[in-house]
């Protein structure tokens, strides 16, 4: 059983294939990717427009190149899965589009799948996968959740963001700072010579009792540490990178350490693209390795979007019996979902569109 996974979410356009023939885990055949970061930063942020025009230009090359890289055609593809949702709706439809016509073409089944699940099941691309259930924090530009995850299609949402993402805090931060976009990386790599203990910034909800997150408030710390700094934002710039980290990070570790003790499971997965971030991890495999807990993360290359993991999550879905794939052949009509909650796609099959 071969599926082509298609992601065109946001601002990169990701094409793999697997073979989940079996019940083995699904195995990652191929991959091709382009980002386009390059090209929405001189707008300090993902243009949707372009962002769709592009994944239109990109998408059939990284798919024959995907191909090539397996050296298959499409005549050998059984499935092709597209993300139908979260996220821009223009980016969404290329990749439905696509997915879609191609289906059509070879006679194949197409099938869209909830770009949260692809993240969240991102760590089964890696040659040490995670069995279930475990804890899942789940921390992208777009979204912060930890999860309790009982198998393929089984999510519990334990706690989320009321307002900003992690990955929007980083970024966000980042350019009050005056940093390119996306943040995230750059205010890592310069917090790496900064002190994190210089500036005292808030931990939102942190003593909240419950496992939902808030960074909004961090930004307008960050803005007015800035402005205080005036002349000298400057020269303390490491340390306010470092400060801001350092928040951002606690909050996590310490909600995410209050997941694995409520729910008692021994296992953790760190998804999307933050979970790249080197203070998080080392901070979770401290904390994690005293409390007898094995952490797993996505390889750094399937950290942020790519179609390795839409693919890696229709190729489980499929193999877990959720797929009417009967119902899907020959329905190539489509819809995406730029806002979609993952609670709504369990238990039941992901529908055709
Ligand atoms: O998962 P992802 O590619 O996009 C969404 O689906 O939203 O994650 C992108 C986010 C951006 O906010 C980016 O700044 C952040 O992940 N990010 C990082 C790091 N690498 C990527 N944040 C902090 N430290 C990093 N090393
Ligand atoms: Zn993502």
């Amino acid at each position: 059983m071969l599926v082509l996974g298609i992601e065109s979410s946001c601002d990169e356009t990701g094409v793999a294939l697997v073979d989940a023939s079996g019940s083995g885990v699904p195995r990652l055949l191929s991959h091709a990717l382009h980002s386009q970061i390059v090209m929405h930063q001189p707008f300090g942020g993902v243009v949707p427009e372009l962002a769709s025009r592009d994944h239109i230009r990109r998408v059939l090359p990284l798919t024959q190149e995907a191909m090539q890289g397996a050296q298959r055609t499409l005549a050998d593809v059984d499935v092709i899965a597209y993300t139908r949702g979260p996220g821009l709706a223009g980016a969404l439809l290329v990749g439905a589009g696509v997915a879609c016509s191609l289906a059509a073409a070879l006679g194949k089944p197409a099938m869209g799948v909830h770009h949260l699940e692809g993240h969240l099941l991102s760590p089964f691309l890696s040659a040490d996968p995670p069995e279930f259930p475990f804890v899942a924090l789940l921390v992208s530009g777009g979204h912060t959740q930890l999860m309790r995850v009982d198998g393929v299609g089984s999510y519990e949402l334990l706690g989320e963001t009321i307002d900003d993402a992690a990955g929007e805090a980083f970024d966000k931060s980042a350019k009050l700072m005056g940093m390119p976009y996306p943040g995230g990386p750059h205010l890592a790599r310069l917090a790496m010579s900064g002190d994190g203990t210089a500036f005292k910034l808030p931990r939102p909800l942190l003593h909240s009792g419950n496992l939902d997150f808030s960074f909004a408030g961090l930004k307008t710390a960050v803005l007015t540490q800035a402005k205080k700094l005036g002349d000298d934002l400057e020269s303390r710039k490491a340390d306010l990178a470092a400060s801001t980290q350092a928040a951002i990070v606690d909050v996590l570790v310490k909600k995410t350490l209050s997941a694995l003790s409520q729910t008692a499971l021994k296992r953790l997965v760190v998804a999307g693209g933050v979970g790249a971030n080197a203070l998080l991890r080392s901070q979770l495999n401290a904390a994690c390795r005293q409390r007898g807990i094995r952490v797993h993360y996505p390889e750094l290359a399937f950290c942020t979007d790519n179609g390795a993991m839409i693919a890696m999550a229709a190729g489980m879905r499929l193999q877990a019996g959720l797929v009417d794939l009967q119902r899907l052949q020959d329905r190539y009509t489509f819809d995406v979902k730029p806002r979609w909650n993952l609670s709504e796609i369990q238990p039941a099959p992901v529908p055709a569109g």
